[in-house]
């Protein structure tokens, strides 16, 4: 199969192409820092026009941290479906058979959801902190509804928790909240600190990708038909930033305490998404356990760090 990864040197899209390629798929990638910029209509026509791909792997986003989104709300919003613009007009222009796979993030769902079900996603607003990313998302999807009504270009959608692991931005505007909080404590770790200073209350509960399952999902989905509503990769299951923070103590081995900056905002309180659907679809998938994926990032940036 001929794949195309656009955002292949992001954090998803590393992890991927390195998965692909070793699977022994015919890969491609293309990035705005390697030399394609998907913002131009014609960068983008060309690179899907000289591949020639079967698929297209949509990771190619803007986005960051809730201050980060907010600060740039406009260039994120605009950039993200800019983005999906030039891609599909490029598909619908060269080849309508080509499928695209692209994930979104949960938090493009309503900001009062709790657990996150697929019927629920488009049925109140995203919240206010993350207003512009996550209706980017929406706005995606609806691109991808009017493309397969007339084009009949087939688009898998899928609905993805905040992802860890290795290989993510060391960007701090940048860097994924919990891979954030595993350098932190590494560090407080490193320099012998008495405390550790978790943002907000600690009491949100979130659910977690391990980037290693993200991107296996990714894989399976190559073999799913179209799918243009999204479907949750949910493991139905999520921790309190102040468990997952208990658990990067132990592993990490952080003799201090932990203590809770309510000065800082939480977020939504809930992000747990249904997995009804998901293991209707990808039946017996087996998610990394957390502590397991923790701890794999904790070598990962130990060695990076050179800590060990
Ligand atoms: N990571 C998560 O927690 C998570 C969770 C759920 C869903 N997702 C979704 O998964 C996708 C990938 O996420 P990620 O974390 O891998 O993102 P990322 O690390 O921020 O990577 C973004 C990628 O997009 C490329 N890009 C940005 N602007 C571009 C442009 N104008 N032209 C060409 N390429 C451009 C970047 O290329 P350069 O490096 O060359 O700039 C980079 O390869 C996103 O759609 C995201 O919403 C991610």
């Amino acid at each position: 199969m001929r794949i195309l990864i656009l955002g292949h040197t992001g954090f998803i899209g590393k992890n991927l192409f390195r998965k692909l390629t070793n699977d022994g798929h015919e890969v491609v990638g293309c990035s705005k820092s390697t030399g394609v910029d998907l913002l131009d209509y014609a960068q983008t026509y060309a690179a899907i026009k000289d591949f020639s791909p079967n698929v297209i792997y949509n990771l190619a986003s803007h986005g960051g941290g809730i201050h980060y989104v907010n600060e740039y709300a406009a260039d994120v919003y605009s950039d993200n479906l800019q983005m999906a613009l030039n891609i599909y007009k490029s598909i619908a222009d060269i080849d309508c058979t080509i499928k695209v796979i692209q994930p979104f993030s949960n938090c493009s769902y309503p900001g009062d959801s709790s657990i996150q079900t697929e019927e629920q996603w488009l049925s109140g607003p995203v919240h206010s902190s993350i207003f512009s990313f996550g209706n980017s998302k929406r706005s995606i999807y609806y691109l991808s509804q009017c493309y397969r009504r007339q084009h009949d270009i087939k688009s898998i959608n899928l609905l993805l928790p905040n992802t860890y692991g290795p290989g993510d931005s060391l960007d701090p505007n940048k860097t994924h909240a919990l891979n954030g909080m595993i350098i932190r404590m590494l560090r407080a770790c490193a320099s012998g600190d008495k405390e550790f200073i978790v943002w907000g209350t600690g009491s949100p509960v979130r659910e977690w990708a391990y980037v290693d399952d993200f991107v296996e999902i990714l894989v399976k989905s190559l073999h799913l038909d179209d799918m243009c509503y999204p479907l949750n990769v949910a493991q139905g299951k999520g921790y309190s930033i102040a468990e997952s923070a208990s658990i990067i103590k132990e592993l990490c081995g952080f003799q201090g305490k932990i203590k809770f900056d309510t000065s800082y905002t939480d977020g939504d309180p809930v992000k747990v998404l249904d997995n009804s659907n998901f293991v209707d679809k990808i039946p017996n998938f087996q998610f990394y356990p957390h502590e397991q994926g923790i701890q794999n990032t904790i070598l990962y940036y130990k060695k990076l760090f050179d800590m060990e």
